[in-house]
């Protein structure tokens, strides 16, 4: 029984809550692929999506989610809005509440920002990335993919590579997988390897070499530099986060010799956007072992059911 008000983090959801989700997601996942795609059940609802970061897929998809629920969905980015006038967040959201919106799916560059909302407006809040903390959504879309490919996910083995500290993507994925069942290696240039991988859950281990976590791994998860979390940007860091791409790309790039060394049946995801030649090779992004744009196609799905359990009238 779904009791959240609130998606803000796949910490605050438990294993049931995760397969509400998933199975909600089924269903829209298999009338999204037929011809009637649109349903009613939120019609005269409002959606607004407020967008301080970057973002195609993840917009996207909510904006495509909400509408095929028959919702009305609103989009707000930061750059053409009152915030480049110096309007505080709090204010913005407030002014979006005062029109009786719904729901605000809310996109931030701080950690909590989405938490601090919800306890300030009377709109259900959406967390569509936070910082480097959460972005639970990614982690379902993530999972409902796992499932689909390998029917379960207790057991796998899962490898996720790259930028693990800066990650909102690898924090969500591996809570999400720990509270599943799986086991998850994380792995990274030693910049970017958490100090303290145990707070992740005891399912989760860090391994310094890429070849290691992905030996025998039932899925690789590839991961972004998230150079815009660097103070300057990445470009002159007192620390550079590695000597050049290439370094990159030779020891924490994935390429099919590297992937030979996991499950002969092992799916290779990214959450997008891609550095191709970086973390991931052409070929194996666009190769049979890729489920990157089955994880796009999952993300519509997935966020219909988080909207749906979050907004819909109960009898759902
Ligand atoms: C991720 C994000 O924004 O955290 N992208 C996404 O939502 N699909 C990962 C990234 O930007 O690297």
């Amino acid at each position: 029984m779904w009791t959240h008000r609130h998606l803000l983090g796949i910490e605050d959801l438990s294993a049931d809550d995760v397969d509400a989700v998933l199975d909600h997601a089924d269903t829209w996942f298999e009338r999204s692929r037929g011809t009637e795609r649109k349903a009613a059940l939120l019609k005269g609802r409002t959606i607004i999506n407020l967008f301080f970061e970057s973002s195609t897929r993840t917009r996207t998809s909510f904006e495509a989610a909400g509408k095929r629920l028959g919702a009305d969905v609103v989009n707000v980015s930061s750059s053409g809005s009152s915030v480049s006038k110096g309007e505080t967040l709090l204010d913005t959201a407030k002014n979006l509440e005062a029109m009786r919106a719904d729901a605000l799916v809310v996109r931030h560059s701080s950690s909590g920002a989405p938490a601090f909302l919800a306890g300030r407006v009377s709109c259900a809040i959406v967390n569509a990335g936070d910082g480097a903390h959460e972005h639970p959504t990614q982690a379902l879309l993530d999972a409902f993919t796992i499932r689909r490919a390998k029917g379960r996910l207790d057991g796998l083995v899962v490898a996720i590579c790259g930028d693990i500290t800066r990650s909102r993507v690898a924090r969500s994925n591996a809570i999400l997988l720990g509270k599943k069942g799986a086991k998850v290696r994380l792995t990274g240039p030693r910049t970017m390897l958490p100090t303290a991988a145990e707070t992740l859950g005891s399912s989760v281990t860090v391994l310094p070499r890429l070849e290691a976590a992905i030996e025998g791994a039932d899925v690789v998860m590839m991961l972004r530099i998230q150079n815009e979390r660097f103070a300057d940007g990445g470009r002159g860091s007192a620390v550079p986060p590695m000597s050049t791409t290439r370094e990159y790309a030779r020891t924490f790039g994935l390429n099919a010799a590297k992937l030979a060394s996991a499950k002969p049946d092992a799916i290779v995801m990214h959450p997008g956007p891609i550095n191709r030649g970086v973390e991931l090779d052409p070929y194996v992004a666009d190769g049979e072992r890729s489920v990157i744009l089955d994880q796009v196609e999952a993300g519509v799905a997935v966020r219909m059911a988080v909207l749906e359990l979050l907004l819909a009238p109960r009898a759902a």
